[in-house]
């Protein structure tokens, strides 16, 4: 199979030496595209500003803006057969991003944003378009959740279209962004909750990919 996995955070500039972003330090995805190559994959990676090494055998295309991610990953997803989005795209970018920097002169303190595209939302449809062709691609995406991960878990399921979401409760402190290890249950379409115990994110990267790697079949329709 050749994976599409997508990393780290995006940033939103408001001028070349300030922007809006978040803790995401690429480790989850990096993990997950390096279990992929490891189970026999090709893997693609598209990675926010991060400071990671490329895993051996994994292509990476480097993003800086959601925007940028966004393109990145409408071009590939056409040449793949799964998606595992781990990045934690920024939701809102400055309206207006100056080519210079800003004096302070010039800032009135407030912000005016604007919604970024949802990359996986915006994919729901171009895969209900190849499954009407039996070309449909696994999709699996990441909720970053401060509360009850579950329910806000299987509503993104739904309404992304996705075969799983890979739910972590990001106040635990040894969970989420940043560390090396992540707590996590995967959420299904079909109804199933899998909650893991405590692991590496190389572990939650290596059954993301057992389950992805799973006959086409068993996986079921969520569009
Ligand atoms: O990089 P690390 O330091 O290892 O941290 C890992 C992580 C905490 C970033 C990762 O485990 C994680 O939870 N990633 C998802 C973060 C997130 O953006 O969650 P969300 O609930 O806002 O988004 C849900 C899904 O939609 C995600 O798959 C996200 O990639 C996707 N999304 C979100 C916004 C957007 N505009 N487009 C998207 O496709």
């Amino acid at each position: 199979m050749r994976i599409l996995i997508t990393a780290g955070p995006t940033r939103e500039h408001l001028d070349p030496v300030r922007f809006l972003s978040n803790p995401s330090t690429g480790k989850m995805g990096f993990a997950v595209a390096k279990a992929a190559v490891e189970a026999g994959h090709d893997a693609v990676l598209v990675s926010g500003p991060v400071s990671l090494k490329t895993p051996k055998g994994v292509s990476r295309i480097d993003v800086i803006s959601a925007r940028e991610m966004f393109e990145a990953v409408k071009s590939e997803f056409a040449k793949c057969d799964a998606i595992v989005m781990t990045a934690a795209v920024a939701d809102w970018r400055p309206v207006k991003m100056a080519d210079k920097k800003l004096k302070k002169s010039e800032m009135s303190g407030v912000i005016e944003l604007v919604r970024n595209p949802d990359v996986l939302k915006s994919l729901k449809p171009v895969n209900a378009k190849y499954a009407k062709k039996g070309k449909r691609k696994i999709m699996v995406g990441f909720a970053a959740e401060t509360g009850e991960p579950t329910a806000e878990a299987a509503r993104k399921c739904k309404e992304k279209g996705l075969d799983f979401v890979v739910a972590n409760d990001v106040t635990e402190s040894k969970s989420g962004f940043g560390v090396s290890t992540n707590r996590v249950t995967f959420v299904c379409s079909d109804g199933r909750v899998v909650p893991l115990p405590l692991m590496s994110k190389l572990a939650v990267a290596r059954k993301i990919i057992k389950e992805i790697s799973k006959p086409i079949a068993i996986h079921h329709e969520s569009l």
